[in-house]
């Protein structure tokens, strides 16, 4: 896929060319897998409102075109950078920063990272996580959690992703918020 979105009549995710991708003082967010279309759809309206990078590995639970995902990301879905990948090696190709994997597992606190442009912020499929061929993936520079009370399985998807991006963008100074 490569062909360019209509913004606000033909809205589709696209491959884009990763030289033309729009800069970013925030790292990539990488669905991995995602099953759910609400949470995608509240990915596209967390990209669309911070300015991070949204990157869906196949296969997606769900059609691009699939209301509820629509619903989700309301009418912001031309305002994000949107990118659906075959699989996550086609992504990773693609995004030569480090690899961070956000699982419940992981020792490291999210909160302890100094993070760049170019990182990547991997999350895993609701609901088994990321599998363990992908933490153990080459590309992946570390594990990280975003702690929790004892006893609680784990963060909603888009949750635990909001929450790294505005640490991300807190650490940016929130560069061009308002
Ligand atoms: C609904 S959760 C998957 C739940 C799964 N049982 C697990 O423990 O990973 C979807 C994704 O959100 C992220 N996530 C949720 N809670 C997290 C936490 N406390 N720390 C790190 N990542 C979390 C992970 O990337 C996870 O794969």
């Amino acid at each position: 896929m490569s062909s360019s979105p209509d913004p606000g009549t033909d809205w589709r995710p696209h491959v884009a060319d990763p030289s033309a991708r729009p800069a970013s003082t925030l790292p990539h967010v990488v669905f991995f897998e995602p099953r759910i279309p609400g949470n995608t759809g509240n990915a596209i309206r967390l990209a669309a409102v911070t300015g991070s990078r949204l990157h869906l590995v196949e296969p997606l639970g769900f059609e691009m075109d699939e209301p509820r995902l629509r619903r989700a990301g309301l009418d912001y879905h031309d305002l994000a950078a949107v990118e659906v990948h075959a699989d996550l090696d086609a992504a990773l190709a693609t995004l030569p920063g480090r690899v961070f994997a956000f699982t419940t597992r992981a020792t490291t606190s999210y909160a302890d990272v100094d993070y760049r442009p170019d990182d990547v912020l991997l999350f895993g499929p609701e609901p088994t996580g990321l599998p363990d061929d992908v933490l153990a993936h080459p590309r992946v520079t570390d594990q990280l959690k975003i702690p929790m009370l004892t006893g609680r399985r784990s963060l909603n998807l888009t949750s635990a992703a909001s929450i790294a991006v505005y640490e991300a963008w807190r650490q940016a100074g929130f560069a061009g918020g308002a």
